[in-house]
């Protein structure tokens, strides 16, 4: 499989989010990174914002959710025709429980770890993930430092995938740039999510296309 990729509109130039979309055709998806300023520092947008991207084109929108209680997101972001929801390991007791509720939907499901959340939280679950999301930042803001250890995280979920035979994807999230998306496309990541290294750059296709490896 082609690797994916996830451009997260964090960086995006609001006042102009029409042109913006539009200079993304080439992104598999569209990231919308949801905080509440809760879970992490910070807070971005709400639903008036996905409802507005998703008028504005036919693209996946891959809902990346940084809240305390994602559990109440859920309805909302499938009524407004999310494709993909991830929710942080961190921050649920059920996850079982929000993963069926998230499928319910036709929506698929992730669980996302930061930095210091190891992969054996994820055990028992696995087998009923759509994909993991990998963070290589803390959560809550763009622009951040790649952190390294997430490489490992990667080849691991990998080796585990492999070995149980299961279908998950790996998203990766967070200081991901033209420099290592090569060596994070080789740990088999299949999502790549980028913000500042699309938007910081005079033409995303082209800086989409070199995350691509193509
Ligand atoms: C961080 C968000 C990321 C962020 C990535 O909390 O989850 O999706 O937008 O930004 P970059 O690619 O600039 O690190
Ligand atoms: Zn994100």
């Amino acid at each position: 499989m082609n690797t994916l990729i996830a451009a997260s509109v964090l960086s995006a130039d609001f006042s102009r989010l029409a042109e913006e979309i539009a200079r993304l055709k080439n992104a598999d998806l569209i990231h919308l990174d949801l905080m509440d300023g809760h879970f992490v520092p910070n807070l971005s947008f709400g639903y008036p914002l996905v409802s507005c991207i998703r008028d504005l084109t036919d693209q996946p929108l891959d809902a990346h959710l940084m809240v305390t209680n994602p559990e109440t997101y859920v309805d909302n972001l499938a009524n407004l025709g999310v494709g993909w929801i991830s929710f942080h390991q961190e921050t649920v007791y059920h996850s079982h429980r929000l993963i069926q509720q998230i499928k319910a939907h036709g929506i698929k499901a992730g669980i996302a770890l930061n930095p210091a959340t190891p992969i054996n939280t994820l055990d028992s679950i696995l087998a009923d993930l759509d994909y993991v999301l990998v963070m290589s930042v803390n959560p809550g803001y763009s622009a951040q430092a790649f952190i390294p250890s997430a490489i490992a995280k990667i080849r691991e979920l990998d080796q585990i995938r492999t070995s149980q035979n299961l279908s998950f994807l790996i998203e990766v999230d967070g200081g991901v740039n033209g420099d290592n998306s090569l060596i994070l496309r080789a740990a088999k990541a299949d999502i790549l999510v980028s913000a500042s290294y699309i938007f910081g750059s005079k033409d995303y296709t082209k800086s989409i296309t070199t995350l691509k490896g193509l």
